[in-house]
């Protein structure tokens, strides 16, 4: 099939978020006045390495983009399978007050160069300051860029000196409800490498 997504889909639900597949999650963590806030982003990526650079995208002016817009500063942690359902829990539409670390029994630290709460147990946590929020095409719709001031990697998922995913198991994103877990990876050289 095809459309253009201006004439709509015809099919029970969008299928556009389940073509991009895997999604990493971003955990996002802020401080703002109304106290500190923990809300998961799947639309997220690294985008440069020098200085490490890191994007998310809010649908809408959540509570995590306008305490960014008013600290200048976030966390993202990585979710790891043990903490799915935690990380499932923040997602909902809780009032500006509620800090969703303690609904959600996450073990809150404070960041190292930055004013601002982390996921304690994380497997690894990007300390953020705000480079730009762009405003994208469409109602609502926000790129928050970031460049990363510090990084938490869990002793237990250092193996060799290699970051190891298969010890902590992230979560990504799929579409619907989908969910998917990384649990094996294999290996390519580029052409040109040795
Ligand atoms: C796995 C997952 C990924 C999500 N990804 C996004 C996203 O990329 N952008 C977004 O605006 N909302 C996303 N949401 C919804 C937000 O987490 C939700 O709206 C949340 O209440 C926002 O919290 P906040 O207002 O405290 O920032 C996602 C939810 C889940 C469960």
């Amino acid at each position: 099939m095809f459309y253009r997504p201006e004439d709509g889909h015809g099919l029970p639900h969008n299928p556009f978020t389940a073509v991009v597949t895997p999604r990493p999650i971003a955990w996002v963590g802020t401080r703002g006045a109304a106290g500190d806030n923990l809300a998961p982003y799947s639309f997220f990526n690294a985008i440069a390495y020098e200085p490490p650079q890191v994007m998310f995208a809010s649908t809408g002016r959540k509570d995590s983009l306008r305490n960014i817009e008013g600290t200048g500063v976030f966390s993202i942690s990585i979710v790891e399978y043990t903490a799915r359902e935690a990380m499932n829990m923040t997602s909902g539409p809780w009032p500006s007050e509620t800090d969703e670390f303690t609904l959600a029994g996450v073990a809150k630290a404070e960041c190292t160069t930055i004013p601002c709460p982390r996921v304690a147990d994380a497997p690894a946590t990007f300390e953020c300051r705000l480079t730009e929020v762009i405003t994208l095409p469409g109602r609502g719709n926000y790129l928050v860029l970031g460049v990363v001031t510090g990084v938490h990697l869990r002793d237990d998922c250092l193996v060799e000196g290699r970051f190891d995913v298969t010890r902590f198991q992230p979560v990504a994103r799929s579409g619907y409800k989908d969910y998917t877990v990384v649990r094996e990876l294999f290996q390519m050289t580029r052409p040109g490498e040795t």
